[in-house]
């Protein structure tokens, strides 16, 4: 198995190799890609050292059978139709290529039937706030979806490592070199370009993607994406409307029983989930507004199963599919 990491420098493409690692995946080869600024960068894996290429037109004819992409959407829509033009299975992180309808949008827990033993081409990663959501709405879905609400608090490793560094930097009373004002004791209220319809384009992909995974095209979903003071782990505030009664011994069984959902008796916050795979659910409770509510504040490690353990297990359930049918 040839394996292409392109976005190997960055927050998610650095936590591939680290979850490949840790998983001590079988492979042929690994070569990263980053942009000219950091080839020729040694990165670690398996104590042995790995060059970094500078990612070109070329790349691709090294004849590669996965490419994990995870360097924005511009490199994308360049670099991942060559890859794919070169015989290769892209696994794409950034929001290029997510809502097209030809292109598979995975959480594997949720909708990984959509991947077969043929499946080719790209197939896109989700948005980070949205994966640990639909896993939420996903086990509760036997009661009866009717409207969901999401307030987000995102953390700064959302924007990869410019986030960070501007939360270090204006934690010193530094000016903001990447985020429109200061982010150190500070929350705002905007994540991504406004749209004309006042949504936020974060906002927009969350509703959208939420409705693709769960083959529910027409459930009601408003949003509101704040970016918060916080390193690591996002926060997602769903409230959520059922349509059938949704009693809460029932409704932590059904979550407890889904994989990488977790039911916290006791109040979690993102500096314990930061480094854990599973996403956390705390602050369960009715809603008394309307008949059959809820509310749940999920919590996940956005580089983890928001981004890279997500997209390595697409990875996987696409192996898994192949072997089986071998
Ligand atoms: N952070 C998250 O929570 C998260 C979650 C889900 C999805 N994503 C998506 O994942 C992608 C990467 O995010 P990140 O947080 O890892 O960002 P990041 O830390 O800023 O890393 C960006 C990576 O892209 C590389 N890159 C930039 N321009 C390139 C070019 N022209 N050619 C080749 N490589 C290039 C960078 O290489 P250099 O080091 O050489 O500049 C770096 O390796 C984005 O599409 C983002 O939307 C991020």
């Amino acid at each position: 198995m040839k394996i292409a990491i392109v976005g190997a420098t960055g927050m998610v493409g650095s936590t591939f190799l680290t979850i490949l690692e840790e998983k001590g995946f079988p492979y042929e080869s690994l070569t990263c890609f980053a942009s000219s600024k950091s080839a020729g960068q040694t990165l670690m894996y398996q104590g042995q050292p790995l060059m970094v290429q500078e990612l070109n037109e070329h790349s691709f004819e090294l004849g590669f059978d996965y490419a994990l992409f995870s360097a924005g959407g511009q490199v994308s829509l360049k670099y991942a139709p060559l890859a794919v033009a070169s015989g290769c299975v892209v696994i794409d992180n950034s929001s290029a290529f997510r809502m097209d309808p030809s292109v598979p949008l995975i959480v594997p827990e949720v909708n990984g039937q959509h991947l077969t033993h043929d499946t080719q081409g790209i197939i896109a990663n989700p948005n980070c706030s949205t994966i640990q959501s639909v896993l939420v709405l996903n086990a509760l879905k036997p009661f009866g979806l009717k409207r969901v609400s999401y307030t987000t608090y995102q953390a700064v490793s959302g924007s990869g490592y410019q986030g960070l560094f501007d939360l270090e930097r204006t934690l010193k009373d530094e000016p903001p070199s990447f985020y429109p004002t200061s982010i150190a004791h500070n929350v705002i209220p905007l994540i991504d370009v406004l749209l004309e319809d006042g949504y936020s384009k974060e906002e927009k992909k969350m509703i959208l993607e939420t409705q693709k995974i769960l083959d529910l095209p027409t459930l009601p979903i408003s949003a509101l994406c704040v970016r918060v003071p916080v390193k690591n782990a996002h926060s997602v505030h769903i409230q959520l409307e059922c349509s059938q009664p949704c009693e809460l011994p029932q409704v932590i069984e059904a979550l407890n029983h889904h994989p990488f959902v977790k039911v916290s008796e006791s109040i979690i916050t993102p500096r314990e989930v930061s480094g854990q795979d599973i996403a956390y659910v705390t602050r369960l409770h009715h809603d008394h507004s309307v008949p059959y509510g809820l509310h749940a504040f999920v919590i996940a490690d956005n580089i983890r199963k928001g981004a890279a353990l997500n997209a390595i297990q697409i990875l996987e359930t696409l192996i898994e599919r192949r072997n089986e049918h071998v």
